[in-house]
């Protein structure tokens, strides 16, 4: 069985103080609450004050960051390293979201490199891929997302992907309102778990949990979530707001 898991990217939202209020709200409303693995990630700046409130208020809910540099160190003006991240107590790591692929140049030898050192590191990459309108109206979705795929977790093995996180995510459907059918997403995730079956064994393609993202709010989770290959949900807009996000994770 995969536990599903739900994941907060706050991108480049709240300040510090915010961002522990968002997670004592959260907390106040989810804690107890098991059926789901949940995961916020808030931005570098906020992580240590966000890391201090779970500990001190026995908050158990993932913290995540939202990028990293593969290295440990150096001169890499800009970047976090992931012993850094560790240092603050981070256990998940965003990597090559869209937003980073488009505006930011990230390749996907660079998400490689990157899923890599999170899993030598001990954090769980939460690895994004998703194609454009222009792909999908070209009919190039699957050679697209199977592409990403494929490279991001070039020259890993069965027992290291079983513990990758993989979001699907059509750049078409982040922050538009307009999210992928629950049908649709079961399509390409369906298409990405075989993909995993040819190159990792069925066994290993079977553990791996896979996300959808891109505009999932209250009234399309349910949805989603019910189809087979959906493991869960990668959310910018709708997880700003502790009781919008609470309905994403007590979705069933
Ligand atoms: P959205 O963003 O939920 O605001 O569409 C999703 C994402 O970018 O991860």
């Amino acid at each position: 069985m995969r536990r599903p898991i739900i994941a907060g990217n706050w991108k480049m939202n709240l300040m510090p103080g915010q961002a522990v209020d968002l997670v004592e709200g959260l907390w106040a409303d989810i804690s107890g609450y098991d059926a789901v693995e949940v995961v916020v990630c808030p931005p570098c700046i906020d992580l240590p004050a966000v890391s201090e409130c779970m500990r001190s208020g026995d908050i158990r809910i993932g913290l995540g960051a939202q990028s990293m540099h593969w290295e440990e160190s150096g001169a890499f003006t800009g970047e976090v390293s992931p012993t850094m991240l560790l240092g603050l107590g981070v256990t998940h790591v965003i990597i090559g979201h869209s937003e980073r692929r488009q505006l930011f140049g990230e390749t996907d030898q660079g998400v490689n490199r990157k899923v890599k050192s999170a899993l030598a590191h001990g954090l769980v990459p939460i690895m994004c891929v998703g194609e454009t309108l222009k792909q999908r109206e070209a009919g190039e979705t699957e050679g697209t997302v199977t592409g990403q795929v494929n490279c991001g977790l070039f020259e890993l093995g069965p027992q290291e992907i079983s513990t990758v996180v993989l979001a699907y995510e059509p750049i078409w459907a982040i922050g538009t309102g307009k999210a992928a059918t629950a049908q649709d997403a079961q399509a390409v995730i369906g298409v990405i778990r075989s993909v995993l079956g040819e190159q990792f064994g069925e066994q290993a393609a079977g553990s791996v949990r896979i996300q959808y993202g891109g505009s999932v709010k209250p009234d399309n989770i349910s949805e989603i979530m019910a189809m087979p290959d959906i493991d869960g949900a990668l959310v910018g807009g709708a997880s700003l707001k502790a009781d919008v996000f609470t309905r994403l994770v007590r979705f069933s």
